[in-house]
């Protein structure tokens, strides 16, 4: 998390580079550059490394990604700290034996996955602020607004947050969506895909224990369980729509080279929480009455929800007078960043965050959202 500290000073220029391109800071890297080095690099990357500086567009789509990526990074280590394997990889927290036990009941290597995905998520925006500072852009810095309470459970480092845990609401459409073989988000934008769990978006849920109460008794923390089985596969396709999404409007190729190849890692997340997710025992929860359902019997099962159905139906791409093709849906570019915000805004995922949060995020995103490939 260091650098993300360091960067606070160039978070304030952030306005400066938008609107009048290089800070002096980034004049003085032009030519120096980390990236030039190669003789084999392509004509087209030669020409932006000569320049030494990144289009606006696309320093504007690594921002929002790594913004998205800090955001990612911050609920995945209150995941971390209460149910991960914990070393030094990940520092924090010292885990919540009730929680992590309940985990690695339903496989033992979730604590493992939990730890993995958010070492990933910590390289991927230290990564992309480190890439952005290459280029004499500025990088992203969110401290600022690290002011929610998460969890006082046993296990958590009880520091103050970026993200909430335990307010939230899922949309577990994606199930069914990559279960379809009719209906693509991008051709049927107004198809109404069944939620998995329907109980889920209904209400507000916690997916870790808050404090010691939420422990017991067994099918109330079973449910927090549940909860955050299906939380981590749904925010993890929402990063595998956006990076392919905003590729489209990358001008450089070494941009597009990063979002492409850090895409496809989010995809990697989502496929194995996907899997699990199957896994959560059908129950409800005596405090609340969340219910999750059999998914493998009436009025669920089928193609639409049995859990041993995890890879995507191919589904109409394009047209639909070409052939159904298996792909990531949807990755339409227009607006893409703003749509990723209202996502994990619904989600409920900065309840408690400030004002100057959101109007800091949505700064972000519309800038994202004005890229255009092969204009500066
Ligand atoms: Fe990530
Ligand atoms: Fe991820």
């Amino acid at each position: 998390m260091k650098d993300d500290v360091n960067d606070l000073k160039s978070s304030v220029n952030r306005r400066s580079f938008v609107k009048g391109g290089l800070t002096a800071a980034g004049a003085a890297t032009v030519g120096t550059g980390l990236i030039t080095h190669s003789s084999s690099l392509l004509a087209e990357d030669r020409d932006e490394d000569h320049r030494g500086r990144l289009a606006r567009g696309d320093a504007a789509l690594l921002r929002f990604a790594a913004a998205a990526e800090i955001l990612e990074a911050d609920f995945w280590i209150q995941y971390n700290e209460l149910g991960g394997v914990q070393d030094s990889e990940v520092p924090g927290g010292s885990g919540n034996p009730e929680y992590t036990a309940k985990l690695a009941a339903i496989d033992d290597d979730f604590p493992q996955y939990i730890h993995d995905n958010t070492d990933d998520e910590i390289t991927h925006f230290k990564f992309l602020n480190a890439y952005l500072r290459s280029k004499g852009a500025d990088a992203v810095n969110l401290n600022q607004f690290r002011t929610l309470e998460g969890s006082t459970a046993t296990g958590s480092s009880k520091k103050p947050r970026l993200t909430n845990l335990t307010k939230l609401t899922l949309d577990t459409s994606w199930y069914t969506r990559y279960r379809s073989s009719n209906h693509n988000p991008d051709l049927d934008p107004d198809f109404n895909f069944p939620q998995a769990v329907p109980d889920l978006a209904k209400d507000k849920f916690t997916a870790i224990p808050r404090t010691d109460d939420d422990l017991t008794p067994t099918d109330h923390i079973q449910a927090i369980v549940n909860t955050a089985m299906f939380h981590m596969p749904t925010i993890e396709q929402g990063g595998n729509s956006l990076y392919p999404s905003m590729a489209q409007r990358a001008t450089s190729v070494e941009v597009l080279r990063i979002l492409i190849s850090i895409g496809p890692t989010e995809t990697m997340h989502f496929q194995t929480w996907s899997d699990l997710a199957g896994d959560a025992p059908p129950l409800t929860d005596p405090t609340n009455g969340l219910t999750f359902p059999d998914l493998n019997a009436p009025p669920f099962g089928g193609e639409t929800f049995t859990t041993k159905l995890i890879m995507p139906e191919p589904c109409p791409f394009l047209s639909r007078e070409l052939p159904r093709c298996s792909v990531i849906r949807p990755t339409k570019t227009g607006g893409v960043a703003t749509g990723a915000l209202r996502f994990l805004t619904a989600m409920g995922l900065f309840i408690g965050q400030s004002p100057a949060f959101f109007e800091f995020m949505r700064d972000l995103a519309a800038d994202a959202d004005r890229a255009r490939r092969g204009r500066d």
